[in-house]
């Protein structure tokens, strides 16, 4: 698969908003042929949010409160297919998704985790990893399927776990590497031609 064009991506976030952020700059930069053309979240007060309006990009909240899983995804998907939207990238958006939502955007669905995958899925995966004692710990970005964090590796990054380190100071070292990572990801997914190999996401 490769695009050609300017693709028309969506960002799903529950939070600050960071990761939006260094996408939308790449893209104004030219530096990945793509479009944000709309932001939802989940969370009301998600700062991603107001981070998306001060660009021009409309941003929507889709409430999960009182809905079951499927009938907050239907309402997902219904703004993303008004909005044309051909990818999605999750940034920070600390939902799961089912196969509904998987099965209408899957391959096209990208998302960034704080950690080496396959290690330390889940949540609070730079403090699980600074835990554990490991030496190097990363980001991952890997195209999304049914499982938590599970869908194949696009591209990571690492960083050098030092001794005064705690699971602070490292969150903010790898989230540093997620704003090189995610764009750069992006940029190849859109302009090379790849395939999947099994679980191996291949670039030609
Ligand atoms: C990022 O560190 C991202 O990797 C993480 O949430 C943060 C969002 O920050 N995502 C996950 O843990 C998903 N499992 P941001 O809102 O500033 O982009």
């Amino acid at each position: 698969m490769s695009g050609a064009g300017t693709a028309r991506l969506a960002v799903l976030l529950s939070g600050r908003g960071s990761n939006l952020v260094a996408i939308a700059d790449a893209c104004r930069r030219g530096e990945v042929p793509a479009e944000i053309v709309l932001v939802l979240s989940n969370k009301a007060d998600a700062a991603g949010l107001e981070r998306a309006r001060e660009r021009g990009i409309p941003a929507r909240v889709v409430p999960a409160k009182g809905l079951s899983r499927e009938e907050h995804e239907r309402q997902l998907i219904a703004a993303l297919e008004k909005a044309q939207v051909e990818w999605v990238c999750l940034a920070g958006y600390m939902r799961l998704l089912t196969p509904l939502f998987i099965e209408r955007f899957f391959p096209r669905i990208v998302n960034v985790h704080p950690a080496l995958l396959p290690s330390f899925p889940g949540v609070e995966a730079q403090r699980q990893a600074w835990e554990y004692g490991v030496k190097v710990a990363g980001c991952t970005v890997h195209l999304v399927d049914a499982g938590c964090d599970t869908g194949p590796i696009v591209l990571q990054r690492t960083v050098e776990v030092g001794e005064d380190d705690t699971p602070e100071t490292l969150s903010a070292r790898i989230l540093e590497q997620e704003h090189i990572a995610y764009p750069t990801a992006l940029r190849r997914l859109l302009t090379r031609p790849w395939r999947l190999d099994g679980r191996r996401l291949v670039f030609e």
